[in-house]
Formats: C-alpha cells, sequence, structure tokens
C-alpha cells in the first residue's frame, strides 16, 4: 500500500517532467525495477570522469551509507551524512509544529535534506553530487547522460522509461535522478529498524546495566538532555524513534582546521543563513544553525558534526558536557565558538548539558560519558555489525 502510494506522489511529482513522454511510459513505472537501477546507479563509479567516485565513495553501505573512513569532509567543508533514517524527514519550514504534540509551540526551523535543509527532495539533492566538480564532477547533464547510456543497465533505463528516453538527455537525467530517489525508500536499505536498541523497543532483548544507565542519562533533562533534540521513545502513532526531531539548531562546534576553506579566516559555514543555502541569509539569528542528525548507527562514524572537527564518539558526547566547563579544551587560544563569529554567538544553545563556569562541573561524569557511549552503540543496525 505505501509503496503504491509512493509511486502515486512521484508520477505526480514528474508530471510537468514527462509531459512529452510516451502515453504508456506511467504504466511502467514499478518499483522494484527502479530501486534495482538506482541500486546500479548508486554505485556506478563509471558515471564520474575519473571513473572513481560513485555515490557509495561518500554514503558506503558498509557504514549506514555514511563516510567509510576519517576522510568524511573529501574536498568540501561538509562531513558526508548517513543516508539511513531519512524517510520521515519534514520538507524545511522556517516554523514546524509537531501534530503529535503541544500544537501551539513553534518549534522553529525544522527538516530539509542536507545539513542546512535547503534541498527539498532525495532527488534533488542527488542532481548536485553527479554535476559538481568536487564530488562527482560530471560537468553537464549531456555529458553524464552519454555516460549512463553506455552502462550495462542503459536498457532497462529504455524499458522503464521508453526505447526514445536517451535522445532526450534531461528526460533521461531525471529519470535517473528518480530511480536513485526510489532506491533510498528502500527499507531493508534505508530504514530497516534492526539495531539492538530495536530489539529492545520490541520486547525482544535488553539492554546491559551501563546501556541501560546510558539511556536514563540520555534522557534526562537535568543530565544528558540528549532526547530533546534526539528524540529516542516511540511516537504516539507507533513510529519507533529516529534519534532526531530534524530541527536545525546552534551548538557552537569547534573549527575545523583541516577545511581548506578555513585557511581563510573570513570563511564561514553558518548553516541555515549561508553560504550554500542564500534564502536566508538575512536572518541573522539563523546564523550557525544545522539540522539535527539522526543518532542512529552514530558508532560507525569516524568523525563527528557538521565539519568533521571531532574525532572520536567519546568525544563527541565529551564535547556536549564539557563545552561551557572547559571551553580551552575545544577552542584553545581562540576562545568559545571560534568557527562562528562574534555576532552571531547569541544564537548558540546554552540549555542542558551545556551551561556551567569554567572550572565548574561538567553535565556529566567521565564514566556517565561511557555510559551514554555505550547506549549510543546499541543504534547500530543488524546488518552492520
Ligand atoms: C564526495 C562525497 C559525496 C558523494 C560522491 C555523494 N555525496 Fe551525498 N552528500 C555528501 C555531503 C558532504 C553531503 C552534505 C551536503 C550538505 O550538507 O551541504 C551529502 C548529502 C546527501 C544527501 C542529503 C542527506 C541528508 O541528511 O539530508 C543525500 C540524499 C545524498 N547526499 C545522496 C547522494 C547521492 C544519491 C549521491 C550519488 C549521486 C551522492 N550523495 C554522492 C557527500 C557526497
Ligand atoms: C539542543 C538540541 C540538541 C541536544 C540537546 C543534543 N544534540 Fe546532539 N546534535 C544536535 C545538532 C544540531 C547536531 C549537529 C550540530 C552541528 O554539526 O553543528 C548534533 C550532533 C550530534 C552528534 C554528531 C552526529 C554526526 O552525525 O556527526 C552526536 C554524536 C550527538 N549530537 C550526540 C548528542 C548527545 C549524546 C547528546 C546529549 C549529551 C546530544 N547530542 C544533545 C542537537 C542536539
Amino acid at each position: 500500500m505505501r509503496r503504491s502510494c509512493l509511486v502515486l506522489v512521484i508520477l505526480v511529482a514528474l508530471l510537468p517532467a514527462w509531459a512529452q513522454a510516451p502515453a504508456p511510459y506511467a504504466r511502467r513505472l514499478d518499483v522494484p525495477q527502479l530501486t534495482a537501477l538506482g541500486r546500479a546507479i548508486f554505485f556506478d563509479a563509471e558515471l564520474s570522469p575519473s571513473g572513481e567516485v560513485s555515490c557509495a565513495s561518500c554514503h558506503d553501505p558498509k557504514h549506514a551509507y555514511g563516510p567509510p573512513d576519517a576522510d568524511a569532509l573529501r574536498r568540501g567543508f561538509r562531513a558526508a551524512p548517513s543516508l539511513r533514517y531519512l524517510n520521515s524527514l519534514p520538507p524545511f519550514s522556517e516554523h514546524h509544529f509537531d501534530n503529535d504534540g503541544d500544537d501551539s509551540t513553534d518549534l522553529g526551523p525544522t527538516g530539509g535534506h542536507t545539513w542546512d535543509g535547503r534541498v527539498s527532495s532525495a532527488r534533488e539533492q542527488a542532481r548536485l553530487p553527479l554535476l559538481s566538480p568536487e564530488e562527482m564532477g560530471g560537468p553537464s547533464v549531456p555529458a553524464v547522460v552519454a555516460r549512463l547510456r553506455l552502462t550495462p543497465y542503459a536498457a532497462q533505463l529504455e524499458s522503464l522509461f521508453g526505447a526514445k528516453i536517451f535522445d532526450r538527455p534531461e528526460a533521461a537525467f531525471e529519470a535517473a535522478l528518480l530511480a536513485l530517489e526510489v532506491f533510498q525508500q528502500s527499507p531493508s536499505d534505508f530504514y530497516p529498524f534492526s539495531s539492538r536498541f530495536d530489539a529492545v523497543l520490541r520486547g525482544r532483548a535488553t539492554l546491559t546495566a551501563q546501556e541501560a544507565r546510558g539511556l536514563v542519562l540520555f534522557d534526562d533533562p537535568a543530565k544528558g538532555n540528549c532526547a530533546s533534540c534526539h528524540l529516542s521513545t516511540i511516537r504516539p502513532d507507533g513510529a519507533f524513534p529516529l534519534f532526531t526531531d530534524f530541527g536545525h539548531i546552534a551548538i557552537g562546534v569547534p573549527r575545523n582546521t583541516a577545511i581548506q576553506a578555513n585557511a581563510d579566516p573570513r570563511f564561514f559555514d553558518l548553516g541555515l543563513c549561508g553560504p550554500l543555502r542564500t534564502d536566508l541569509a538575512d536572518h541573522a539569528e539563523y546564523c550557525g544553525r544545522f539540522r539535527t542528525p539522526t543518532l542512529r548507527n552514530i558508532a560507525l562514524r569516524q568523525r563527528f558534526f557538521h565539519n568533521a572537527a571531532i574525532r572520536t564518539l567519546e568525544d563527541a558526547v565529551r564535547f556536549y558536557a564539557r563545552r561551557d566547563t572547559d571551553p580551552a579544551r575545544w577552542y584553545g587560544a581562540a576562545g568559545k565558538f571560534d568557527d562562528l563569529p562574534a555576532k552571531y554567538h547569541a544564537n548558540v544553545n546554552i540549555e542542558a548539558p551545556f551551561g556551567g563556569r569554567p572550572g565548574g562541573a561538567p553535565a556529566l561524569s567521565e564514566s556517565e560519558i561511557a555510559e551514554v557511549v555505550a547506549f549510543l552503540k546499541t543504534l547500530t543496525d543488524a546488518d552492520q555489525r
């Protein structure tokens, strides 16, 4: 049922693009076949001019479709995210209301694809790497389509989208993007809900004492308070938690000097207010905000946060506990929030677990940090272990 709805939605969304398509075309859209085609495209390095880069180079299925190694940035200034658990990502909105909760609370900017929410769909997102010189480097739509035409799955594209599809490069390119999007909706690949914690939620497993203490700290508003943004409980509609509310928040992550663009001290990645998105550039109150990522499969990452500044999961959790009590540890001589111009420092979140004075007691002790980390390790999907 859900799958046929999806096809309908996709068909409607694509109607303008297919207005000139041959009539029998719509009947041929078939989710399993599109998924197979999208999978082939996702792993095909031949689509890049170097013959070396595919979507999977940065979104590795053995790392929950996140970066396979410590080079999460490649040549860019943002870490490649995991592509898992984006299945109910809402479209970007500046004013988000959670229907399952108190309708009167405006939760602020929420949703949208990428760290700054600027991309409206997985289909639009795929266009960027396919054409970006920093990523897969296809110089133009016709150039990428010329490569598609030579692939072993070119015949599949023709049988799904019409024998003449390659005569219309923009339509062929759109067809490839559609296949990639449908592939990314495949539940077993992208939202298996197969972690040990999911088994606990189903009543089929139990947490160890250390993991259970970690979960309590994760949820406790006076301790980790993590669950206030990284939602951890089953929703009223029965949906399992995604460990994100998709809200855009500034937490003041330290500057990563390994980023080439950061060699220029005037360069700042300000997330919602630019530079990659430009529509909210005049919203000073949004500068420094990035979309809250899922923490599912977080133990598979080697770099953390939008700029990959933090190198271990322990340190990622420790950053929350000690950002304000031990700022020198994170920012050195540069001082607090060194990746954000001073005029935006007031945008940074200061609620628990943040807060406290330098030298004061952190929100989580070292053993409590270890407990939270132990809990986070239960969020790794079964096929990744
Ligand atoms: C060179 C590395 C690289 C390659 C290759 C790459 N991506 Fe990405 N991907 C990224 C980065 C970095 C981001 C985050 C971009 C941002 O926030 O501005 C991203 C973001 C995404 C997102 C948004 C995820 C979210 O959390 O909203 C999707 C979907 C995606 N990529 C799909 C793809 C597909 C499909 C391909 C192949 C056509 C691909 N990517 C190729 C690095 C890569
Ligand atoms: C106020 C909302 C909020 C709270 C509370 C919060 N987080 Fe986050 N979390 C975020 C946002 C936003 C990001 C991305 C920030 C960025 O990259 O600039 C993030 C990123 C992360 C990351 C890195 C994820 C990745 O893919 O790189 C980890 C790990 C994490 N949080 C764990 C925690 C833990 C553990 C706690 C509790 C101790 C916590 N968070 C509390 C909003 C929050």
